[in-house]
């Protein structure tokens, strides 16, 4: 395991191929301030570049995944500074652009900038007292990070505009009743649950994983035509792997496949 400040990055998982990421700045509750958004970022990359790695758990603490951006931080801001550096948020997409698969295994709060990281993972569970929302709006300012994008592609407008415009704190299961979360935990329990489910994606080859995840996240950001048009093309790409062939000669033999990741 290695970390940086506010980072610790730890290899897990039955063919320890697993990199559980956690936030670690407890004084804040993990307040997303520039330093900790920039050794996310870093650890991020180097967990992407690392072929010895195949899935990412990202977890905080019981307490807290993410209270936010840092709000003491922000207050000193002008428009110029966040609009002519526009570097405020600049490591923030890092998260969006990984292409091996982001678990977020949510416990404590998660809130604005918290429930935004959420939202970027690829699958979220949480722990039962996992605390979502919104709260930009109470503080004079909005989502910043994708939350009035992401919450109408994952929900309705209607439940979109609620959490947005009032605020309000969801549950763990209100959350997963809207479809952020997909399941809910006991809370000491929930990162070894999100290391079994990242086990069960490592044991299929990284080469066609990085495809499917690919195609499924077009489904986000296409119309429907288009990421028809992309998925045909992705599966048709399969073809051309030694996985796709080793899978399938593998089921017909009833033997395990042997993944070779090209
Ligand atoms: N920024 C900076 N510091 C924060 C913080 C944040 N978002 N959230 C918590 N902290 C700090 C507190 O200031 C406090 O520090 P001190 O001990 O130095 O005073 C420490 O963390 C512990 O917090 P609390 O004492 O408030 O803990 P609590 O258990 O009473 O309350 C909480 C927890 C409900 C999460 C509360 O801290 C809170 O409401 N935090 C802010 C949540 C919020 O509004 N987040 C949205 C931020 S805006 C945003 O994210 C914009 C965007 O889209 C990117």
């Amino acid at each position: 395991s290695s970390s940086s400040e506010m980072i610790t990055l730890t290899r897990t998982g039955a063919a320890e191929n697993v990199a559980l990421i956690t936030l670690n700045r407890p004084t804040a509750l993990n307040a997303l301030c520039r330093q900790l958004m920039q050794e996310l970022s870093e650890t991020l990359l180097k967990v992407e570049h690392d072929s010895t790695y195949n899935v990412i758990v990202l977890t905080g603490s019981e307490k807290a995944f993410a209270a936010g951006a840092d709000i003491k931080e922000m207050a000193k801001l002008e428009f110029a500074d966040v609009f002519q550096k526009d570097d405020f948020f600049a490591n923030w997409d890092t998260l969006s652009h990984i292409t091996k698969p982001v678990i977020a295994a949510v416990n404590g709060f998660a809130l604005g900038g918290g429930t935004e990281l959420a939202l970027m993972c690829d699958i979220v569970y949480a722990g039962e007292n996992a605390v979502f929302g919104q709260p930009e709006v109470s503080i004079g300012t909005i989502p910043g990070l994708g939350g009035t994008q992401r919450w109408p592609r994952f929900t309705n407008k209607s439940i979109a505009m609620e959490i947005c415009l009032t605020g309000d704190r969801l549950s763990a299961q209100d959350a997963k009743e809207v479809g952020l979360v997909s399941k809910v935990f006991p809370t000491q329990q929930l990162i070894a649950e999100a290391v079994i489910l990242a086990d069960r994606i490592a044991k299929n080859s990284p080469l066609i994983v990085k495809t499917v995840k690919k195609s499924v996240n077009s489904a986000y950001e296409t119309s429907l035509n288009q990421g028809l048009e992309v998925e045909k093309h992705l599966f048709q790409s399969t073809f051309a792997t030694n996985d796709r062939r080793e899978g399938m000669a593998a089921f017909s033999e009833k033997r395990a496949a042997k993944w070779s990741g090209n």
